[in-house]
């Protein structure tokens, strides 16, 4: 969106009624032709804008969009998202943020898309990345710790994807499942994927992705996620206001960050131990030696999955996948 076109937006949002298109145009210093240049390209961005004659131009509504000129008037970061690339289409943010990434993308850069070709998950699972429904972001950030700290950054982004929920005031039963998914009710929400660049002892950078379901119908989602998946909407009963969310999602992830690298994961551990929807139940994991059986019982201080085997000896689970049984 040009400035002069997010000027107009400005001005129409500022306005508690009508505004003379003469006006905005005198405002601006710009021909009348030029002006409904304007107004033609916020409505081709989803502006709904009523005109009447004599009266001028009216914003009556937003779109539900994550492009810059909805999520960045609510952004209250100081480096996350400063930089904001936003696309109606990509393969996958993670990747899009890589390769921003390796060119020298500054701590902090987001990449946003409406809709993934190939989103990713976890162990090379993909993510269903339908448009117009959901957040699919990605953040890049370069970190001063060493490489092995790196998985704690999902745990710590987790708890920062709750905050961001619960301050938009959703009410629901949310959860953490160890190490990276979002729960609510017992299904899948949403998800987290850190990747990185590094060297045995030194992080170039990290892209931390995060998707979460959030006006996307129940019967929208292909056959085997619709049997493990939900959506904020489908819980509120109401749609959800995705800039507002992503604008929530990125300010709490830079707190959480920053409390990280100077805290470490003292700080996330309380909530995590508290929204963890596998403590205190059955799980399996796989060893070496083949599947094992026993009680979760919570993160060890550097956050891998403390489990209680069947034989009585407390393990820790630091990579890989732990489900109930
Ligand atoms: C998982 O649950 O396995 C992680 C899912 C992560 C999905 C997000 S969507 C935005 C970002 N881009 C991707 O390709 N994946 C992550």
């Amino acid at each position: 969106m040009n400035q002069n076109t997010h000027r107009i937006l400005q001005l129409l949002r500022a306005a508690p009624d009508y505004v003379s298109g003469e006006k905005l145009c005198e405002q601006l210093g710009i021909t009348r032709a030029a002006g409904w240049k304007h107004i033609r390209s916020l409505r081709s961005a989803g502006y709904l804008i009523e005109s009447r004659p004599r009266c001028g131009y009216r914003l009556t509504s937003a779109p539900n969009a994550l492009i810059e000129s909805e999520v960045l008037p609510l952004l209250r970061t100081r480096t996350v998202g400063r930089a904001y690339t936003y696309t109606a289409s990509t393969d996958s943010t993670n990747r899009t943020a890589s390769e921003l990434a390796a060119q020298g993308a500054p701590d902090g850069a987001v990449v946003v898309a409406d809709r993934q070709t190939q989103g990713r998950g976890r162990l090379s699972r993909s993510w269903f990345s339908p448009p117009g429904r959901n957040i699919y972001c990605s953040i890049v950030l370069r970190p001063d710790v060493p490489p092995d700290r790196l998985p704690e950054m999902s745990l710590v982004m987790g708890v920062a994807a709750v905050r961001a929920i619960r301050a938009l005031g959703v009410d629901c039963d949310l959860g953490l499942k160890w190490p990276n998914d979002l729960f609510l009710a017992g299904r899948k929400l949403g998800g987290i994927l850190c990747e990185m660049s590094a060297e045995i002892d030194h992080v170039h950078y990290v892209v931390v992705g995060i998707g979460i379901n959030v006006n996307i119908q129940p019967d929208e989602f292909p056959p085997d996620v619709a049997e493990i998946a939900t959506s904020l909407s489908a819980a509120a009963g109401t749609e959800i206001s995705r800039p507002r969310l992503l604008a929530e999602l990125l300010s709490q992830m830079e707190q959480q960050y920053e409390s990280w690298l100077d805290r470490g994961l003292e700080g996330a551990l309380p909530d995590w131990q508290r929204l963890d929807v596998l403590a205190g139940r059955q799980v399996r994991f796989s060893t070496r030696n083949g599947p094992v059986t026993g009680t979760a019982c919570g993160l060890s201080a550097s956050g891998g999955l403390r489990v209680e085997t069947e034989g009585g000896q407390t393990v820790e689970v630091t990579h890989g996948d732990v489900n109930p049984v």
